[in-house]
């Protein structure tokens, strides 16, 4: 269990403060202080060698230039040639769109939150991924959401179990939120024959959909990845971002929605921070503009590359008995240890060999789920680091899965 941060008896909270007072990434964090040299497998974000800077300096100057006095407030839904671009490039992806069905968000993050405002009362049913991303669950958390679980496997969200879970229901659960593609916790993508289900279940019982796709774009094999959801069914609300093509500090992600739903989410939106930043969306414009397909080119390759370095490191070092599973995108590689063992046992068994990653646990409602599974993220590591920290987690693992047997 992650530890707790605050005590926060003394100042008449709300309820929905509990949602905060865990901090996930404290506890690997501290058990990196066990060794000089730690290496850590829980960060997931993009790396830093690979991020245009000359590119974004050259666009920033731009950016500045181009807006000149008009530093007032701006557009609700964010500045248009920049939806434009967006919707051009979705098309593109199969999602038929134009700029008036989208919005730029301060990340897909934000396109979480407000999703979760507009949709949740304390205590509504939604359906999510087990496992699933932690961000998303810091959000529907603070909304109070009531959560059903619908477990995964290498081919992405089970849809016989969703179908179970849809047919006993008390409650018509307000959403399903989805990482179809590439998913964060586990890198695996959903069938196209399990999307068309998911579709037709969701269809059926009248949910709305949630497709979360910061990661659809970085694929790894010659043939791209399976359809967007979105390309699919206009039940569904898609989230981009530009966090892992361009860089996550830029904070500008988008929403494609139903057109009815706009208005809400717009003065939604306008009530969490008034409007995307009128500057950043400039430098995303001009960053991207005649550059980004290339820079995605490269990109795919980068990770490509780490991707297998990780996998064939931990194939060599890991026992036979833990399985490995790499993906053919995004930033992720799962493990599986076998029966009886514990990543959140095996996470502190292996801080003094100096290797962390995250617990497959802490990826479900209440960071309490199934014991075996562990994240490993390639997406900011060097390689020799890489390979280094794989051999330190295997030695790690060994001696672990060994006192285990002896017990
Ligand atoms: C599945 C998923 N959704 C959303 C986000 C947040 O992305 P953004 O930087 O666009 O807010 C992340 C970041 O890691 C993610 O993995």
């Amino acid at each position: 269990m992650p530890r707790i941060l605050t005590s926060t008896g003394d100042y008449r909270l709300a309820r929905r403060a509990r949602a905060f007072e865990h901090n996930p990434w404290a506890a690997a964090e501290d058990l990196t202080g066990q060794h000089p040299d730690p290496i850590y497998f829980g960060n997931g974000a993009p790396a830093s060698e690979i991020q245009p800077l000359d590119r974004l300096q050259w666009a920033a100057e731009r950016a500045w230039v181009e807006v000149g006095g008009q530093l007032g407030y701006g557009e609700l839904e964010g500045w248009g040639p920049l939806r434009e671009l967006i919707a051009e490039r979705m098309t593109r992806r199969g999602v038929a769109v134009g700029p008036s069905d989208l919005f730029v968000t301060n990340g897909s993050q934000q396109g979480i939150d407000l999703l979760a405002r507009l949709f949740l009362d304390p205590g509504d049913a939604i359906i999510v991924e087990g496992p699933t991303y932690i961000g998303a669950m810091q959000v529907f958390d603070a909304y109070e959401a009531s959560y059903i679980t619908c477990p995964v496997d290498e081919h992405g969200l089970c849809t016989d179990a969703l179908e179970e879970i849809l047919r006993t229901a008390d409650r018509a659960p307000k959403f399903i939120y989805t990482i179809p593609t590439f998913q964060n916790p586990t890198g695996y993508s959903i069938s196209l024959e399990r999307r068309t289900r998911l579709l037709e279940l969701a269809e059926r019982h009248d949910v709305m959909v949630i497709e979360d796709d910061p990661y659809g774009e970085i694929y790894f094999t010659p043939d791209t990845p399976a359809m967007a959801l979105r390309s699919l069914s206009d039940r569904v609300i898609y989230l981009g971002s530009f966090s892992k093509t361009l860089a996550p500090a830029l904070r500008v992600g988008w929403m494609i929605a139903p057109a009815d739903l706009m208005p809400l989410l717009l003065m939604a939106k306008e009530g969490a921070d008034i409007h995307s930043n009128r500057i950043e969306t400039r430098i995303v414009y001009h960053t991207a503009t005649g550059f980004l397909d290339d820079h995605v080119v490269a990109i795919r390759d980068f990770y490509r590359n780490r991707r297998d370095i990780l996998f064939r490191a931990l194939s060599e070092a890991m026992p036979d008995s833990v399985a490995v599973r790499g993906p053919d995108g995004g930033f992720f590689v799962w493990c599986d240890l076998p029966a009886g063992a514990s990543a959140d046992e095996l996470l502190s068994a292996a801080a003094p060999y100096g290797a962390a990653f995250l617990p497959g646990s802490w990826f479900y409602p209440g960071y309490d789920g199934p014991a075996q599974g562990m994240r490993l993220s390639y997406s900011s590591l060097p390689e020799e680091k890489i390979a280094e920290g794989a051999r330190r987690l295997g030695a790690a693992t060994d001696a672990y899965l060994r006192r285990l047997g002896d017990q």
